[in-house]
């Protein structure tokens, strides 16, 4: 049977059992962050547009691809595509920066983005991600990068590439931002369609591109190391050296330098080996312009953000079928069924009562298919069964019944 309605393009349930395997990655996600002293942030699903456009860059692809519209009294809106830019908004707004001097705040949210679907790309996902604002030691740096690692250990994520680069400071940037542009301005031409318009935007870009006719260019444009200043690459250096005692394993990158034009010095995302497309689990780096471009204090900051989607894909977790304790059927004898239920949930057990009123056989059934430790079937007498140990009785209350489960 067909439904009369369909879920939006890129939209999806999380379904059973999906949604338990869904839940304990949170719960994974929320206790690794707290580990490491992060607090949790939520924001509002829909924000101004120019929050976005101003801050994440009117010509990234982000930007472009908002759901947005204008209400009724005339503000325009956007469903938020990203959380760095809310995250700053918020910790602007409620004074943080004098309260927390280094403010270290996490969060699972719903982002949407008019992407072209495709498993690992929807148009609602979910981000978890973290935001430490206040420190410009490189420190910080490894501190973001670590946690992102044991995210991916604690979910089974193997096979992973840590991809890192430095793309220094504004006037760094600018430089070789210059030099890039005539390098590609020579191979115009010979570009694909997308990477010319970039090239009119945002050179930097280019550098990100997949189109098979750019990479051969891509391959000996300009590199970044040869304009960072020596601060830059001795931070860089101290990073990278701060990895190797965590045991980290990385690939330095010169090419990386991410889809939202905040970012500045670090920036790194870890990719999948295995998946070929939509492999980026997560990404971030360095924002250390954006606080003060958003008119809070000039203030450092760093974070990541993962797809919550595309680690549970990759996660090698599997889902532990937590079982009922009490599947509890019933004939014509309900209100013993309820009553007796309702003592259980007091006790503190997890319950299933099935009110289809089947058969004993079809009750018995679907309590072993569904994992519970005991089946109690309610009629004329009330019927225990372990069904690991196959062992039954009848009981007249509660009482007996927690002697029996204890025996
Ligand atoms: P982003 O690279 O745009 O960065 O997104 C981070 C992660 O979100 C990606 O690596 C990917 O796993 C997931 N993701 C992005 N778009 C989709 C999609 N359409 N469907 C499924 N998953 C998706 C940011 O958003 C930055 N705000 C990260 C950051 C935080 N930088 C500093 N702090």
């Amino acid at each position: 049977m067909k439904s009369k309605f369909q879920k939006i393009k890129g939209t999806y349930d999380i379904l059973p059992p999906e949604s338990k395997k869904w839940n304990e990655v949170i719960s994974i996600l929320q206790s690794i962050s707290h580990q490491f002293g992060y607090e949790e942030i939520k924001t509002p699903i829909i924000e101004n547009i120019d929050l976005f456009k101003q801050n994440i860059g009117y010509e990234t692809d982000v930007s472009k691809e908002m759901f947005s519209w204008e209400d009724s009294s005339s503000n325009q809106l956007v469903l938020k595509p990203e959380m760095t830019a809310p995250v700053v908004r918020a910790y602007i707004e409620s004074g943080f920066f004098r309260s927390k001097p280094l403010c270290k705040l996490f969060y699972i949210d719903a982002l949407f983005r008019r992407e072209k679907p495709q498993k690992g790309r929807q148009r609602q996902f979910h981000q978890f991600g973290i935001e430490a604002l206040g420190s410009s030691g490189v420190e910080q740096d490894v501190e973001v990068i670590l946690l992102a690692t044991k995210v991916l250990s604690h979910l089974g994520i193997t096979n992973t590439t840590l991809q890192i680069n430095n793309i220094g400071n504004h006037e760094t940037r600018k430089k070789y931002e210059e030099k890039l542009n005539g390098y590609f301005s020579d191979y115009k031409s010979n570009l694909s369609k997308l990477s010319q318009n970039r090239l009119e935007n945002n050179s930097l870009r280019i550098l990100d591109s997949k189109e098979k006719e750019d990479l051969e260019i891509i391959k000996n444009a300009p590199l970044i190391n040869e304009f960072l200043t020596k601060d830059e690459l001795n931070n860089f250096k101290t990073l990278l050296s701060h990895l190797d005692a965590l045991e980290i394993s990385y690939k330095e990158s010169s090419h990386l330098v991410r889809g939202l034009d905040y970012y500045n010095g670090t920036t790194f995302e870890i990719s999948n080996m295995s998946s070929r497309s939509q492999n980026a689990l997560l990404g971030g780096g360095r924002y250390d312009y954006l606080v003060e471009s958003m008119g809070g204090p000039s203030t450092p900051a760093v974070g990541f953000a993962a797809g919550i989607e595309r680690l549970l894909i990759e996660s090698s977790m599997h889902n532990k079928n937590k079982e009922i304790d009490f599947f509890i059927g019933f004939d014509s004898h309900a209100e013993k069924a309820i009553r007796i239920a309702n003592q259980l949930i007091d006790e503190g057990y997890s319950i299933y009562i099935d009110t289809l009123k089947k058969s004993e056989k079809n009750q018995l059934k679907n309590a072993i298919k569904m994992n519970a430790s005991f089946y109690l079937r309610c009629s004329e007498l009330i019927e225990l069964k372990n069904l690991s140990s196959k062992e039954e009785c009848v009981i007249n209350n509660i009482t007996d019944l927690k002697k029996f489960i204890k025996s």
